[in-house]
């Protein structure tokens, strides 16, 4: 059974002073009815837009408006609220809270939260278009950004100022999903020296996720090998995003440039066959995702000398089949994962081959993508993707490989559901 995307998730939303404000209730209302909770810190120009009576009926809880509150200090002190949530969310995040926040002012409760948080942080930005668009929001907007906040919007269009152009918050359920897709990456602040933190209990707490990702080298002698051009980004990426969510996780990872994500138990490998004894001995596992670009064909008769340009014949390449690690583990007599994903990268006719992609290798789901040259995926940091399982086809917008990650992942996860 698929669980709310926010079960048991915690958010603490800043609500800023603008006009925006009002839509900050309905975003309260989609967070719960996604199965989240929410508290709320209203700064004194946000009360003037919304009520603290029509934010506590929403939210169920108390809301909190002042620094030094002694009743909120005995109850919960001001660092404790910004670190109990798993989650801030600033909406409408107003040109005066981006500045505080980018220079780390801390002259009233909500700064001082968004100082004190150890949580990632979500900005929808709402603003008169000049407020926008002047060099200092836009500095305060880069250095959030650098500093790890991620943001969201805003929209362009009519303003209830009546200019025109870019400053409307991001609609509630844009602002909703980008707090889903936040889950699925890691939800602390990055640490200084790019160790993660251990993840928190996610939906994929207590379960193993197997992972293959990369390209495969086949020898043709000892200096010379086939390979492909897949960089293992997006591989890379989903298991940064299942240990996010709070699973164990196997990376059985091609010869690429990428860093070991901390955290994830890396088994580095150069050929398919040395990648399907990896997965073989990875087993058992309770959701595995086959990310590589495994070379169909190695060659035949490896050479064990270099092979030498000597005048006489050219010398033939004579292929022969590598082991299909997907449609073997997903036909696996004793040991095949509950729910087994395969890739399909493919130049023409994309969900056409995929579709039957999954059905002769034997896998629940299938996520396809173009990878034609002209789509620019191999190597690229962007990606569409189409899944593809026994319902038909979902295709997600045009994202970054990460968010990507973090959106598939939250999909699986809610398919193998919590071992905890
Ligand atoms: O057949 P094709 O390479 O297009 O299939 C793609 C899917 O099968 C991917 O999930 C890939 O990781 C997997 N695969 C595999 N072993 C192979 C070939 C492909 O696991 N030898």
């Amino acid at each position: 059974m698929a669980q709310p995307v926010l079960q048991g998730r915690s958010i603490l939303l800043v609500i800023g002073g603008g006009i925006a404000a009002y839509k900050s209730a309905e975003l309260v209302r989609l967070i719960r009815k996604a199965g989240g909770d929410v508290r709320v810190i209203l700064t004194r120009a946000g009360s003037q837009f919304v009520t603290p009576l029509t934010l506590a009926s929403l939210t169920g809880n108390k809301v909190h408006e002042d620094l030094f509150s002694l009743t909120d200090e005995v109850e919960m002190g001001h660092i404790e609220l910004s670190r109990s949530a798993d989650l801030v969310v600033v909406a409408p995040a107003t040109a005066d809270l981006m500045a505080k926040a980018a220079h780390g002012l801390a002259n009233d409760l909500a700064s001082t939260a968004l100082l004190a948080t150890d949580k990632r942080i979500l900005m929808a930005p709402a603003m008169n278009v000049r407020m926008w668009l002047h060099p200092a929001t836009q500095r305060n907007l880069e250095t959030l950004k650098r500093d790890g906040v991620r943001v969201v919007g805003p929209d362009s269009g009519e303003m209830a100022c009546g200019e025109f152009g870019p400053g409307r918050m991001a609609e509630p359920a844009a602002i909703l999903e980008a707090i889903v897709t936040t889950f699925a990456g890691p939800t602390a602040i990055p640490l200084p020296d790019g160790q993660a933190p251990a993840p928190g209990p996610g939906p994929l707490a207590g379960r193993h996720v197997l992972i293959t990702a990369g390209p495969t080298h086949e020898p043709i002698d000892p200096v010379r090998y086939i390979a492909n051009r897949s960089s293992g980004k997006q591989g890379y990426a989903l298991a940064e995003a299942a240990r996010a969510l709070g699973a164990r996780v196997t990376l059985v990872s091609g010869p690429v440039t990428l860093p070991d994500p901390p955290g994830i138990a890396v088994i580095r490998v150069e050929t398919a066959r040395e990648m399907d004894r990896a997965v073989e001995q990875a087993l058992p596992a309770d959701l595995a995702i086959f990310a590589a670009a495994v070379a169909d064909w190695r060659v035949e008769d490896e050479a064990g000398q270099k092979l030498k340009k000597d005048g006489k014949a050219i010398p033939p390449l004579r292929l022969t089949e590598n082991p299909d690690i997907l449609a073997r583990i997903a036909r696996h007599p004793t040991q095949r994962p509950p729910l087994v994903i395969g890739f399909a990268a493919e130049t023409e006719n994309v969900i056409g081959h995929a579709t039957a992609k999954r059905l002769r290798k034997g896998c629940d789901i299938i996520v396809a993508n173009d990878v034609s040259p002209a789509s620019g995926v191999m190597g690229g940091d962007r990606n569409i993707v189409h899944v593809i399982d026994e319902a038909g086809v979902t295709t997600l917008p045009d994202m970054a490989k990460a968010e990507v990650a973090a959106a598939l992942m939250q999909r699986f996860a809610g398919l193998v559901g919590s071992g905890a």
